[in-house]
């Protein structure tokens, strides 16, 4: 019988794997459930005997991958596909998929969350700031991008976006301020929430440059990945900047630093946040069961990333 392990470490809500299961089962599928594993040996163990795989931030390495006698198919239930090593599933003929949008409007809650909170001197009881009136900066207009767009407005926030992917006109139909490059949007905007992905290019690409050139009230806030961040920037900057505040919805490896030395000014989640909500596990669970069952009775190869 056609087996699909959903492995996860960090496990979907309850509901959503009922869900997930009511999919599998109804397809004619038998469903594997690998939950709160602590080494990649359980998820080498298990891949073994499937046909296909769903994950979250899991590692699917080479060593995985090759594991994967029978397997055809890895579905990322979420955005950022970084966690797969894309080269080794090509070379093997299996299909890399994400789950777009389905998660995104757990993450954009969070982003306006912890601009509440950081602005707020993250309710420690000191008057704050309020986001009303304020250049927010969205960067790269994909999915999440655009629904704190859409959310900030609600506060009353002016915001711009950079994306150089995204047509004008989509940012114009959101009526969101376009601007022509990212020095602009950094210079322009003392609000700046990152929606870029971790890849080869951006890793490490929010530098002093950009950083530096923020207006006063400068406030970082990170809900894509620690990656893209210069942390030898980020300490820089907070050194030199009194204003500067950094929230980020995982720890940077200078986590330790910056708690000790600016407190007030810098919060990180203990654990990735952003998707965690029932909703978000419902709607990325399923769909990612979904495309998997499209895929093997139809051969529907939609939201694949390794083309
Ligand atoms: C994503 O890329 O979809 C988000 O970062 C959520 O990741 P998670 O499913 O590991 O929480």
């Amino acid at each position: 019988m056609t087996k699909i392990l959903v492995a996860t470490e960090k496990p979907f809500a309850s509901v959503a794997v009922d869900g997930i299961k009511k999919t599998v089962t109804e397809a004619g599928y038998e469903l594997v459930l690998l939950e709160k594993y602590t080494d990649s040996n359980s998820l080498i163990k298990a891949i073994a005997e499937v046909d296909a795989l769903i994950i979250r931030s899991d590692k699917v390495t080479k060593e995985v991958i090759d594991a994967g006698k029978n397997l055809k198919i890895i579905v990322r239930a979420g955005a950022g596909y970084d966690n797969i090593d894309l080269n080794a599933a090509t070379a093997k003929g299996i299909v890399a998929m994400n789950t777009p949008g389905q998660n995104s409007n757990a993450v954009a809650e969070l982003a306006l969350g912890m601009m509440v909170y950081i602005s707020r001197g993250c309710f420690k009881g000191v008057s704050g700031n309020e986001l009303k009136n304020k250049k927010l900066g969205i960067h790269a207009y994909g999915w999440v991008g655009k629904m704190v767009a859409n959310i900030a407005k609600g506060f009353g926030m002016q915001v711009y976006a950079y994306d150089p992917f995204v047509e004008k006109s989509v940012m114009e139909k959101d009526d969101v301020k376009i601007v022509s490059s990212v020095e602009e949007l950094y210079s322009t905007c003392s609000y700046i929430s990152l929606h870029i992905p971790a890849n080869e290019k951006t890793k490490r690409s929010i530098n002093y440059d950009l950083l530096s050139k923020m207006p006063k009230g400068a406030t970082l806030i990170n809900t894509a990945r620690k990656e893209v961040i210069n942390e030898d920037s980020l300490q820089k900057i907070f050194t030199e900047r009194t204003d500067f505040k950094y929230i980020s919805d995982i720890a940077p490896d200078c986590h330790n630093i910056l708690v000790s030395k600016y407190e007030g000014r810098y919060f990180s989640t203990p654990k990735k946040q952003g998707a965690e909500t029932a909703e978000a596990n419902i709607n990325a669970g399923i769909a990612a069961t979904k495309q998997i069952v499209n895929f093997l009775k139809n051969g529907d190869r939609t939201y694949q990333v390794n083309k």
